[in-house]
């Protein structure tokens, strides 16, 4: 099973529509995916339509409840979530006076003994705290989806360098799938210019996948449906699809 963290600190990176997409676009080529929104703002969750109930994920990182329980399918097929709830913002503070915190997703996997998935995806919040720990700690691989905008760029060694003191601190198994550019409008000048950047500055870390700006991708949520459910034909498919494609071709 290929776990796979999707992470940025900044806000508005691309995290959740990544996230949402990739895991459909895995799942229609076959794959069966497990995505996790971790983000107590439960963007993906709204975007599958789950409306909250219970405090679910709180519950398996605080309690002795098993991962299991909050599992649920999504209708489409190879595909199953779990969803957030907003109490896990109060996770931090829950969890203040426990022992390797950062370890508890972890160990609530390790507990199922035949795990039916072949990816585990993790839209994480955009902070670096308990929550994103918890999923640096489970996965093997993290994405970076980055706005193509050079502003986006300035926190990018930052957050390579916290994954790096990750993989040293908690989890060897670290590495860096892969930067993933997101919003890209290639008819501007600026965005070409972040890209050139990004591929000279970070070399051999960035997908060749790009992810254009396309409206489709922003519309998709209002109708409850990843991307390729949608609307097949738009470049926000096209674009999802390419990437699930170079993910499969290159093993953890
Ligand atoms: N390729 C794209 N084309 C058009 N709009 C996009 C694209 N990618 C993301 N967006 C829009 O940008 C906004 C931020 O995207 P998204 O929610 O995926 O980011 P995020 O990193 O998950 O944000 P947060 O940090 O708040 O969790 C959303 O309104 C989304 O619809
Ligand atoms: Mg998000």
């Amino acid at each position: 099973m290929r776990t796979i963290a999707i992470l940025n600190q900044k806000g508005g990176s691309g995290k959740t529509t990544t996230s949402v997409n990739l895991a459909a676009t895995l799942a229609e080529a076959g794959q069966r995916v497990l995505l996790i929104d971790l983000d107590p703002q439960g963007s993906a969750s709204l975007w599958y339509g789950f409306k909250e109930k219970g405090k679910g994920l709180f519950d398996v990182l605080t309690e002795d409840v098993g991962v299991e329980h909050a599992i649920e399918a999504t209708g489409i097929e190879g595909l199953s979530f779990i969803p957030s709830s907003s109490v896990l913002a109060g996770v931090e503070k829950a969890l203040a006076s426990e022992v390797a915190s950062e370890s508890i997703l972890k160990n609530k996997f390790h507990q199922i003994k035949d795990k039916p998935w072949d990816f585990l995806l993790i839209d994480c919040p955009p902070t670096l705290g308990v929550l994103s720990l918890n999923a640096l700690t489970i996965a093997n691989e993290v994405l970076i989806p980055v706005e193509a905008h050079v502003m986006a760029l300035h926190g990018l060694v930052q957050l390579l360098k916290t994954i790096s003191i990750v993989k040293q601190r908690l989890n060897p198994s670290l590495e860096i799938a892969g930067i993933l550019p997101c919003r890209v409008d290639l008819r501007t000048k600026h965005s070409q210019e972040v890209l050139d950047q990004l591929r000279a500055r970070f070399e051999g870390k960035v997908y060749q996948s790009i992810i254009r700006e396309n409206i489709r991708l922003a519309e998709a949520p209002l109708h409850l449906k990843p991307i390729n459910l949608y609307d097949t034909h738009c470049h926000g498919s096209h674009d999802y699809r390419q990437l699930a494609k170079e993910i499969l071709s290159k093993p953890a």
